[in-house]
């Protein structure tokens, strides 16, 4: 019997038509065997602020608290986004921030695999380069191999917000795969099913 796996998806741009949470929701039907995801939501998040965090947890947001929760029941962690002056977008590491904080954060430990969609032509890079001093911090474990890095978005999508390019599908499907992969690997199990 294969063990059943959960992922949690995170969108790093709020964007009604962003290109990231399209690539994000095309990752429901490119999902491994035995495993599901449903996709967590930053915009509700207030701009992170320590007095309303440790000690006092208790005091967290309402929607801090939600998002952690959801958090806490991913096996694998699926972050999309855009890069925003060549880094991180802010609503995202604030998001990231909010869920890090205690011996109970839901990422310290978790393994995760980042990718980007732009309609430019580097891909996301260096938003991605600049997630591995917060993925060590964390204790994350990222997926290395293969690098998702979607270029030029708007030929890769239906007006649907439906993928449509093979290769990237390919890729998503494998990056997934390699998700699992490294959870199974971590637990020290055999990959099954
Ligand atoms: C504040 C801001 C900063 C940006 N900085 C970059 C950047 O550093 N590199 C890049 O390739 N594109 C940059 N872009 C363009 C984004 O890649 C583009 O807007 C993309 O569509 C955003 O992703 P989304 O469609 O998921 O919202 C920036 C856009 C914004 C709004």
């Amino acid at each position: 019997m294969a063990a059943h796996l959960h992922f949690v998806g995170i969108s790093g741009s709020l964007r009604k038509d962003s290109w990231n949470t399209m690539l994000l929701k095309s990752c429901f039907s490119l999902l491994p065997s035995d495993v599901t995801m449903e996709v967590a939501s930053i915009g509700d998040l207030p701009l992170y602020n320590a007095d309303n965090d440790l000690p006092a947890v208790e005091q967290r947001p309402l929607p801090v608290k939600q998002f952690r929760d959801i958090l806490s029941k991913a096996d694998g962690i699926v972050i999309v986004s855009p890069e925003y002056n060549y880094s991180i977008p802010g609503g995202l590491k604030n998001a990231i921030d909010w869920a890090s904080r205690g011996t109970d954060s839901p990422l310290l430990n978790k393994v995760v695999a980042l990718m980007g969609a732009t309609p430019g032509l580097w891909g996301t890079n260096k938003m991605q380069v600049a997630f591995h001093p917060v993925f060590q911090f964390l204790n994350i474990r990222s997926v290395y191999k293969p690098e998702v890095l979607v270029n030029q978005a708007n030929k890769k999508f239906d007006d649907n917000g439906i993928l449509i390019d093979e290769m990237t599908k390919d890729v998503v499907k494998k990056q997934l795969e390699a998700l699992k992969a490294l959870i199974f690997q971590l637990r020290g199990e055999k990959i099954q099913g």
